[in-house]
């Protein structure tokens, strides 16, 4: 019976593998609790904390982006080397704790088994479900990487791009521009510091040069955030704990916080995206997840390393 079994099982993982040695089910045997565990970490902590769901998003995204999804983000600085976290583009990431949560529970049931670049796909997973997003299946089986370096992350879009320079960079990765605008989604959470959007306060004063594409009302909104200094904190749409369509519209109102928000309405490649999402949520979700999945699997490794502890090499 034991062995049927395990034949039975044996199968299921097969069937389940995908190409790139990933699988749905990669933990079933030797770690079969590691979903419920980290599902468990980051519902507790978004229960005392909901603002959280964005960072684990973020983070996912910003690891990603950066030599693939590889927990090089979690790496910390040494005597020689800068890591990729100490970089301006991502001091404002949030949610480290949950992940090392995670880790520690994980290691405490089975030692060197789950990746961290596994749990920072899986935490946003229950991230997005937790804000009331979609849920999706994601394939695990990710190592971790060894490299994390501060200058990788000049690879990090920065919120000044324009539709060309998105659809390129994204592209990049393998992304087309309707991907691109569902990933873009991911500002239904969180917030936006001053810092990255008083670009388009420069003109302020000057009534006739202030950037045609913000609303009058809104641009007064940022500006008055802004006067609480350059950490001073905007969301990005009005249910900024809630993953909804709300930032596509917001984005039609012309109340994008970002440049590289509101040039998705501008440019007549993207705007009929944008549309379509404010109109209809339900495909907004189904392109974010498929993006989602999608972005979770850029050059993932498939040898290499599972790390101890997330924030250094083992
Ligand atoms: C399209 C290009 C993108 C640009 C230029 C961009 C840029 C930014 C910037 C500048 C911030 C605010 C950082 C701060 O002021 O502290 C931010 C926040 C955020 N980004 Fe993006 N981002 C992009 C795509 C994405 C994607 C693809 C995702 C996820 C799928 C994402 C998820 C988030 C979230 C959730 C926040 C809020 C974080 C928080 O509240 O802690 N972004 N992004």
């Amino acid at each position: 019976m034991t062995t049927l079994m395990s034949i039975v099982v044996t199968m299921i993982a097969i069937m389940f593998r995908c190409s790139n040695g990933l699988s749905m089910n990669y933990y079933m045997m030797n770690c079969p609790m590691a979903e419920f565990i980290i599902q468990n970490s980051v519902r507790s902590a978004l229960t005392s904390d909901p603002t959280l769901a964005a960072g684990l998003i973020r983070m996912h995204f910003h690891d990603c982006f950066i030599q693939g999804c590889d927990a090089s983000i979690l790496l910390d600085s040494t005597d020689d080397n800068k890591a990729e976290k100490d970089s301006p583009a991502n001091l404002s990431l949030r949610g480290y704790e949950i992940i090392d949560d995670a880790k520690q529970q994980l290691e405490n049931q089975c030692p060197g088994v789950v990746s961290c670049a596994d749990i920072i796909a899986m935490a946003a997973r229950e991230a997005v479900f937790f804000a009331r997003g979609p849920y999706y299946d994601i394939p695990k089986g990710r190592k971790d990487g060894t490299r994390s370096k501060i200058e990788d992350t000049r690879n990090l879009p920065p919120p000044t791009l324009n539709t060309s320079e998105l659809i390129k960079m994204f592209g990049q990765h393998g992304f087309n521009a309707q991907e691109m605008v569902a990933l873009s989604g991911g500002h239904t959470l969180g917030v936006a510091r001053c810092s990255s959007f008083k670009n388009r306060l420069k003109n302020f004063d000057s009534k006739n040069d202030v950037d045609p594409s913000i609303d009058s009302q809104f641009v007064k909104m940022l500006a008055r955030t802004c006067n609480a200094g350059d950490n001073a904190e905007q969301p990005f749409d009005m249910t900024r704990n809630m993953f909804d369509n709300g930032y596509y519209n917001a984005l039609q109102r012309q109340a994008g916080v970002l440049s590289s928000d509101q040039t998705l309405m501008a440019d007549p490649r993207t705007r009929p995206i944008v549309n379509g999402y404010a109109m209809n949520q339900a495909m907004f979700f189904m392109d974010f997840q498929r993006a989602m999945v999608k972005m979770g699997l850029l050059d993932v490794k498939e040898t290499g390393q599972v790390r101890q502890n997330c924030h250094k090499n083992n």
